[in-house]
């Protein structure tokens, strides 16, 4: 009893700590936290088997609030792109009174495609089929030969609307009608974005990466950095000390992680002389901060620009990144001469990352492999996978296949 109390007293003096404290308090620990639970492995068969694969489409993917693209790609009322990211193609487009909305890419005669290609500008949307017309806010206005539709009521074919939401500038949608709003579900990292100013964020540059591998192989990636002194040691090692790594768990699977630079004051000798985001704390600007929305959404934010990162499952062992940059007062026209080798040095890091991804699916398809087995500093991992049952729904995952929730004790409500 005793003893269980000076747990308690230990920890709670740990969650009283600055993130300063605790850096200092990781970089010196000798063992995980007195406590801290030792986590059960993870199936290896959660990345390859179909009819999991299957359950975390349905249940997770098609029903998360997943990134779209940035306002930027929507300057004017009649703007529109397309994005087919998981699965169903959606059409984002921003409406005449200069809203952002998202419609299925699908006509309510008989399914027919609105628009054919990526992006483009319209006064309204007119299928390519039999020639229906919508407005931009998805009305269905005309219809040919309407008097072969008797008593047709227009109203109830209006094209099927796709929840969609902001954060800052950035425009992310979510398949289910029903979802928590994006910024109630995202909860206390809400309030910790504020110093971003993300809504005056400009987009810099969008390119993306395919390889092949289960989608979660290379989220894992970005969940940890207990890889870095192996695959980033002659970049991104070079000036951050992992073992001093903190951890935040947030519900619903979202998380952040903070790693210091190896010397204090270390500024990117590549971003000097570029604005920056007036409002960004001392310790954003001082050490790695990466935040995570679940599932797949990554963002590492500095003074001076934001690399964002999505991971897409374009099959059970294929994926798509995405990674572009945000960034203050930028100007498409004349952007910063510092960008060109920024984003060249942000790729050799991505490279770095892709590297084993198709070697560990062949590793997680084949019979060597028995369980992702985590340590203390891969916590988010096992905090991501938590989450993926608990939106499957504990009792549709296959005994075999699923986490025994532990972490629970340890996510931050506030
Ligand atoms: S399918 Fe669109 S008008 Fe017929
Ligand atoms: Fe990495």
């Amino acid at each position: 009893m005793h003893e269980m109390v000076t747990d308690q007293a230990a920890d709670l003096d740990l969650a009283r700590m600055d993130l300063l404290a605790k850096m200092d308090w990781e970089r010196e620990r000798t063992a995980p936290p007195e406590g801290f639970p030792k986590f059960p492995p993870i199936p290896g068969a959660r990345y390859v088997d179909p009819a999991f694969l299957a359950l975390e489409d349905a249940e997770m993917w098609r029903k998360s609030w997943l990134y779209a693209g940035h306002v930027d790609q929507l300057p004017t009322p009649g703007s529109w792109f397309l994005n087919r990211n998981t699965g169903s193609p959606v059409i984002v487009t921003r409406t005449l009174s200069g809203e952002i909305k998202a419609f299925y890419n699908t006509c309510q005669h008989r399914g027919g495609p609105l628009v054919k290609e990526d992006a483009g500008e319209a006064r309204g949307f007119v299928c390519g089929y039999h020639g229906w017309s919508y407005t931009l806010d998805g009305k269905l206005t005309a219809v040919r030969d309407r008097r072969d539709f008797p008593e047709f009521d227009m109203a109830c074919h209006s094209l099927i609307a796709v929840r969609c939401e902001l954060l800052g500038s950035m425009i992310f949608l979510n398949g289910d009608p029903e979802a928590q709003p994006l910024i109630e579900h995202i909860g206390p990292m809400a309030g910790q974005l504020e110093e971003l100013q993300l809504e005056t964020l400009r987009l810099v540059d969008s390119r993306s990466y395919e390889t092949d591998c289960n989608v979660k192989v290379l989220l894992d990636a970005f969940l940890e950095v207990y890889h870095l002194k192996s695959i980033h040691e002659k970049t991104v090692d070079r000036f951050l000390d992992h073992r001093a790594m903190i951890v935040t768990l947030w519900p619903h699977g979202h998380s952040r992680m903070a790693t210091p630079n190896r010397r204090e004051g270390w500024i990117d000798p590549g971003t000097v002389g570029m604005p920056e985001i007036p409002t960004v704390s001392a310790f954003t600007a001082n050490n790695n901060v990466s935040y995570h929305i679940f599932p797949n959404f990554v963002m590492p934010p500095a003074p001076t620009g934001i690399p964002i990162l999505q991971f897409w499952p374009m099959g059970p062992n294929r994926t798509r990144v995405v990674s572009s940059w945000l960034a203050p007062e930028h100007d498409p026209a004349n952007p910063h001469p510092l960008w060109e080798m920024r984003i060249k040095n942000w790729e050799r890091i991505l490279y770095e990352d892709l590297q084993f991804a198709p070697q560990i699916q062949e590793s997680l398809e084949g019979p060597g492999f028995r369980g992702v087995s985590l340590n203390y500093q891969e916590r988010r991992i096992y905090h991501w996978h938590e989450e993926l049952d608990r939106r499957i729904g504990d009792n549709k995952v296959p005994a075999e296949l699923r986490v025994t929730p532990v972490l629970a004790p340890f996510v931050e409500h506030a």
